[in-house]
């Protein structure tokens, strides 16, 4: 596996491939890979010739009281996964290469970011949407892989690429777990034992969210305020943000649950806010 540090090598190296005609897989990240990246990365190994993947820690989508300072990363294990994992070519960028000076275009979201991890975060999107139009045009991918844990993110990558016609498939997987339901994330690293313990709750409160839907339960708002208070009821380190359910993937209010639905929540602890949602369909 190659590792790439400017974007002037990065593009020669993609330039090269696409004068082989080879297929390039593309999965961006922050680093810290746990399954969840790395299942990204396996299915871009089965799908494409090659397989580029990013580590960068993007200072532009985290809030000024954020977690940029203390995002965990651990440069060496990530490289040995993400080799095992079938990458080919992993780039990893410092900050002043993607930014090598103060940004004079901003790009926003209209729909689609007013809502779950949008309102709590403002900017965030914006950041994410930045970032990866960045990443698309260095890499320049036939596909790129992304994970339904941030479903909203999948949901705001499919409007950038058809808003602004990248040539670009986008493949959404599915949510990777720790053994007891807990999503995996790289924040998970910064839970006390008491709450990783708790953290557990937030997945089973949308589950039970999904079975009361799965039972009969039709009102979005006695969804949410049953999985509320069952979080309410077992959480005291923990704090929730947001459980939301909307429609899918264009994040509407829904007055009935007839269609596709996301049913999403965050919860705040000292040191690591997690997010977590189940999607599906009635039957
Ligand atoms: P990061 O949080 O590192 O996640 C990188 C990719 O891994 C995202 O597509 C995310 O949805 C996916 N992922 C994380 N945990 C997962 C899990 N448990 N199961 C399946 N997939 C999982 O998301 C970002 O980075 C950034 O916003 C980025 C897209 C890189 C832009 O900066």
């Amino acid at each position: 596996m190659k590792i790439v540090r400017t974007v002037d090598e990065m593009k020669r190296t993609v330039a090269v491939y696409r004068d082989q005609k080879k297929q390039i897989g593309f999965v961006p990240t922050m680093g810290f890979l746990h399954e969840g990246h790395l299942s990204l990365m396996k299915e871009a190994n089965k799908e494409n010739d090659i397989v580029a993947a990013s580590i960068f820690i993007n200072p532009l989508q985290f809030g000024p009281n954020e977690d940029y300072e203390r995002y965990p990363r651990d440069e060496t294990a990530d490289a040995r996964a993400a080799e095992n994992a079938g990458v080919d070519v992993l780039f990893i960028p410092d900050p002043t290469e993607i930014y090598p000076a103060p940004m004079q275009i901003q790009l926003g979201i209209k729909g689609r970011a007013d809502v779950l991890c949008g309102r709590s975060r403002p900017g965030h999107f914006e950041g994410v949407l930045t970032v990866l139009t960045k990443l698309f045009h260095i890499t320049s991918p036939d596909k790129v892989y992304f994970g339904l844990k941030d479903a909203q993110q999948v949901a705001v990558v499919d409007a950038l690429i058809n808003d602004l016609n990248f040539p670009i498939e986008l493949v959404g997987l599915p949510t990777v777990r720790e053994s007891d339901g807990l999503a995996k994330s790289s924040r998970n690293v910064n839970l006390s034992e008491h709450e990783r313990h708790e953290a557990i709750w937030l997945y089973k409160g949308l589950a039970f969210g999904q079975k009361l839907i799965h039972d009969g339960e039709q009102t979005p708002n006695e969804i949410v305020q049953n999985v509320t208070e069952l979080l309410n009821q077992n959480l005291s380190a923990g704090k929730i943000d947001y459980i939301e359910l909307l429609s899918y993937p264009s994040l509407e209010p829904v007055s009935s649950v007839n269609q596709r639905v996301i049913l999403a929540g965050a919860v705040y602890f000292a040191k690591a806010r997690l997010i977590d949602n189940l999607i599906f369909d009635q039957d």
